[in-house]
């Protein structure tokens, strides 16, 4: 690539970055590469290929991997994978066939029986259930701190568990699902690099799916890696499901190598839907972010409404949430939880009178979706921890699409009345 491509800012280059055109009869898109596998050249060939993929040597110098069978890789995948790594300056990308087998494959390959694992929470419903009841049947110590939480106070918290000498991964879902709780990343790296030693690095990884790959770069603070349910922004049209995982070549390269043996690969059709999806990707979530704001300055005002989690209502007053806000965030983004005044009845009348925004769990999609987490994304959690998170019966979650604003306003407007 010249020296004036390497300025392209990340929306330029969706449309083309990775592909080329010469080696698909010219065509201006990236073609769906049916495939399930592909042709060697020679057999020296093929034997070459599977000592990288299967990670029995390094690659050589400006050797790229070729292509081999599609569990291990695809152009399809390949594009999209490098498409994905501009966002986040990561060095490589792995993406799944959804955001929860690339967490999966993530906790996996870096957690072994007797490690311990501190996560922030709320989390993401599925990976609180993956944490909580898979790990543990494998000897994984799990200890959960609140988001919300100082690093000082998660720092202690660890030392009080005497456990701080298993600690092997800090896994953070900021913004957390649904409370938008923010963790502050560079602290949580700072804490990695104290306990590691020599004979073990203990790495970060952060679940980056609420803000997008627009609004919050984890690498950037430190974390080691990043990750994300595609089906949200990045797939943006509810219609895939699909996850991706980026960090450095040496901690992707062992992602990858999991990848290969748990199966979990996306197939061409995803990837090639999110290449598309990828073309609007900035666009979208800034009207997304946009619509969020007008939305927010409606909920301020309504009675009915009793308290609002939506990143762009923190003031100095929130102290160290605000701090965090400031440092990481680029941007308030679209989620929005609100608690209605009452309890399950009231939020259950709100979300069954909706007329526009549809009544369904998933977010970051063009049409506004609306949902109550505590029975819906968030079922499996224990009452006593939701409630300790204020993650209540009361609470409903939005996700701000990009319809006119006016019109997700009134159908706001007219669902609460209906209650
Ligand atoms: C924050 C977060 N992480 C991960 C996931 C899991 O992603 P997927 O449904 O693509 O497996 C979700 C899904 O809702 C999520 O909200």
């Amino acid at each position: 690539m010249s020296e004036q491509k390497k300025n392209f800012k990340p929306e330029s280059l969706m449309m083309s970055y990775g592909y080329k055109p010469e080696l698909s009869e010219g065509a201006i898109k990236c073609p769906i590469f049916q495939t399930s596998t592909f042709v060697f050249k020679t057999a020296a060939e093929g034997k070459a290929l599977f000592e990288v993929a299967y990670g029995l040597r390094e690659k050589k110098p400006k050797e790229e991997l070729g292509l081999i069978y599609s569990r291990l890789n695809n152009p399809d995948l390949e594009v999209l994978e490098n498409r994905l790594t501009l966002w986040d300056e990561a060095e490589d990308c792995a993406v799944f066939e959804s955001g929860m087998s690339a967490i999966s494959t993530v906790l996996m390959e870096f957690l072994k029986p007797g490690d311990l694992l501190l996560y922030s929470s709320p989390l993401y419903g599925g990976t609180d259930h993956f944490i909580k009841h898979v790990l543990p049947e494998w000897g994984v110590e799990v200890l959960g701190f609140k988001s919300g939480m100082s690093t000082q106070e998660i720092e202690a918290l660890l030392e009080s568990s005497n456990r701080a000498d298993k600690l092997k991964l800090i896994y953070v879902e900021s913004p957390a699902n649904p409370t938008n709780a923010l963790v502050d990343i560079e602290g949580c790296k700072q804490m990695a690099d104290k306990y590691s030693s020599s004979d073990k690095q203990i790495y970060v990884a952060v679940d980056n799916t609420m803000m997008g790959p627009l609004w919050q770069h984890p690498l950037k603070f430190g974390a080691d890696l990043v990750l994300y349910s595609a089906t949200k922004y990045i797939g943006g049209h509810s219609d895939v499901i699909a996850g991706a995982c980026l960090g450095n070549k040496e901690l992707m390269g062992r992602v990858k190598v999991l990848r290969t043996f748990l199966g979990n690969m996306a197939g061409p059709w995803t990837g090639w839907l999110l290449m598309r999806s990828l073309e609007t990707l900035k666009p979208r979530m800034e009207l997304q972010a946009k619509n969020a704001q007008k939305v927010v300055e409606f909920l301020k005002t309504h009675d009915k409404v009793e308290k609002i989690y939506y990143l762009g209502l923190l003031t100095e007053k929130d102290g160290e949430q605000y701090k965090i806000y400031q440092k990481q965030c680029l941007s308030p983004g679209a989620m929005i939880a609100f608690d209605i005044k009452g309890g399950e009845q009231e939020a259950f009348a709100f979300l069954d009178n909706l007329k526009l925004i549809k009544l369904a769990v998933s977010l970051g999609s063009t049409e506004s979706l609306a949902e109550h987490p505590y029975t819906m994304t968030h079922a499996d959690v224990a009452s006593e921890e939701k409630n300790a998170m204020s993650l209540t019966e009361k609470m409903v979650r939005l996700s701000v699409g990009v319809e006119n604003a006016d019109d997700i306003i009134w159908d706001i407007d007219q669902a609460l009345k209906s209650i």
